[in-house]
């Protein structure tokens, strides 16, 4: 099985027993605000999610992770290389993380983790993710973890009933820290 070792989490596979965890800390706004989750977040969506999952990974159109906290061995977030390009090597990253979690660096150690999966085991070239405007949390995280602006999309997407410009920011191979 795919497992990804960092210090404070681990990145794996969903299984169905996660689904619990994935429903707690999924039904909330403030993470489905800015990504494509649902909301509300029901069981059913973390079933169909995890079955999803499976899937997309066989079919290598995404790898999508659950963030394991290593001190409770539970699932608190996910983080994902999707859209995968296999043609142009590219893939863009997206993930959420429980709220309780948040402000701890947690999210950090998972795009360092995930980084070095996609340009070193899948040999990508570029990771790019889309951030709504103004989701500063996610921006700011990923500047720190190498990534450049790349430039706006003006009123590209429409969520909830409210246009958000796309920022998009992408981190090269050749830019990867050591
Ligand atoms: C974005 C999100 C994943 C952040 O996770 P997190 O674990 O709290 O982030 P970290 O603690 O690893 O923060 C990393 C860096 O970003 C900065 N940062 C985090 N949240 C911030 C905020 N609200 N404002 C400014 N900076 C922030 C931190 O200061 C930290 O910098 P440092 O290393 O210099 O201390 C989390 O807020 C979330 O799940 N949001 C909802 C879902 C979402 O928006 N997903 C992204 C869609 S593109």
């Amino acid at each position: 099985m795919m497992k990804i070792q960092g210090e404070k989490i681990i990145l794996r596979p969903l299984q169905k027993e996660d689904a619990g965890s994935l429903f707690k800390h999924a039904n909330d706004l403030d993470i489905a605000r800015y990504t494509l989750l649902p909301h509300p977040y029901t069981l059913k969506d973390a079933l169909d999610f995890i079955n999803n999952t499976k899937k997309n990974r066989e079919k290598k159109k995404a790898f999508e992770f659950g963030i394991e906290l290593t001190e409770t061995e539970k699932i608190i977030g996910m983080i994902s290389l999707m859209n995968i390009d296999g043609k142009n090597k590219n893939a863009e990253i997206g993930y959420w993380l429980g709220k309780k979690y948040w402000g701890k660096g947690i999210m950090k150690e998972a795009v360092k983790l995930i980084l070095q999966f996609g340009f070193k085991k899948l040999k990508l070239e570029r990771i790019y993710a889309k951030v709504l405007h103004p989701n500063i949390a996610s921006a700011k995280i990923l500047e720190k973890s190498g990534f450049r602006s790349e430039g706006r999309l003006r009123r590209a997407t429409l969520r909830r009933g409210r246009w958000y410009d796309d920022v998009l920011l992408g981190i090269l191979k050749t830019e990867l820290r050591k």
